[in-house]
């Protein structure tokens, strides 16, 4: 995944599923729907958005054989920060990127959280998943509490300084930003608050980074839907989506994408 510019010269949108702890071989025909949509009756999105799914670790190697017909991509859902070793239970980025992946996401709120992982640890993580030649997603969001104290911003931009690698680039990387109180729960934030933060984030990148953080894809991510996938992807600086539970589902993961045949890429 090296081309991020739309054919009109702006960010190329990246929608990616996030399957999480879901999914077994018999799920597969899920994800191969999609790319068959993806050749075939949905062909103008492939031209248009990337699109990915991230499948548990058991997964990735056989929908990295069978899927990319419609240009389907696979991503892994983490990985260890050292290339091999004494890791019990690990995978490193160079075993997702030899398994077929080409992106692995990063400090979801899920392995922050219940793993414990710090800003360190996913900026390790992250430059692991450079060096395997993996573009590194790297999520970004505050809590429900940090949002009601007004610390939304403060936390997001200390966690994008704390969790990016001196390797990162537009080329090789992509920030989803996911509110971990709108993940899985059916709340999504005002259209405005998206809005701000991603300007904010947007800021932040470039500032780092120059003119090319103006090219590092921003996606929005937490209880996406087809329902609310038009209104999220229109709003500025938001570059596609990262999406749990309604990536399960085929059709559901269609619906988000044909957003883009209303809003178009952005
Ligand atoms: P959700 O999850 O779409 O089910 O809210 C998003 C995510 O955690 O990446």
């Amino acid at each position: 995944m090296t081309e991020t510019t739309s054919k009109a010269g702006r960010v190329r949108p990246l929608v990616a599923g996030n399957w999480k702890m879901n999914g077994l071989k018999a799920s597969l025909s899920e994800a191969l729907s999609v790319d068959e949509a993806l050749a075939g009756d949905a062909k103008e999105l492939s031209a248009q958005v990337d699109v990915m799914i991230c499948p548990p670790a058991t997964l990735v190697m056989v929908l990295a054989e069978l899927a990319g017909k419609g240009g389907l991509k696979v991503g892994g859902q983490d990985c260890h920060w050292s290339e091999a070793g004494a890791n019990t239970g690990d995978v490193s980025a160079e075993m997702l990127a030899d398994a077929g992946a080409s992106a692995v996401i990063v400090g979801h709120s899920e392995r922050r959280c219940d793993h414990g992982e710090t800003d360190r640890v996913v900026r390790d993580k992250a430059s692991a998943a450079h060096r395997a030649g993996l573009t590194a997603i790297v999520c970004v969001g505050e809590t429900l509490g940090q949002r009601q104290a007004q610390l939304t911003l403060d936390v997001v931009a200390r966690q994008i300084r704390g969790s990016l690698p001196e390797t990162a680039t537009a080329a090789n990387t992509v920030i989803a930003y996911e509110p971990v109180w709108a993940i899985g729960t059916g709340l999504v934030p005002e259209v405005g608050d998206v809005a701000e933060v991603h300007r904010m984030i947007r800021g932040e990148l470039t500032n780092r980074l120059g003119e090319d953080g103006g090219m590092v894809r921003i996606l929005y991510g937490g209880s996406v839907k087809p329902s609310n996938a038009a209104a999220l992807m229109s709003v500025d600086n938001v570059n596609g989506a990262l999406v749990g539970g309604a990536s399960l589902l085929a059709e559901d993961f269609l619906g988000i994408l044909g957003a883009y045949s209303e809003v178009g890429p952005g």
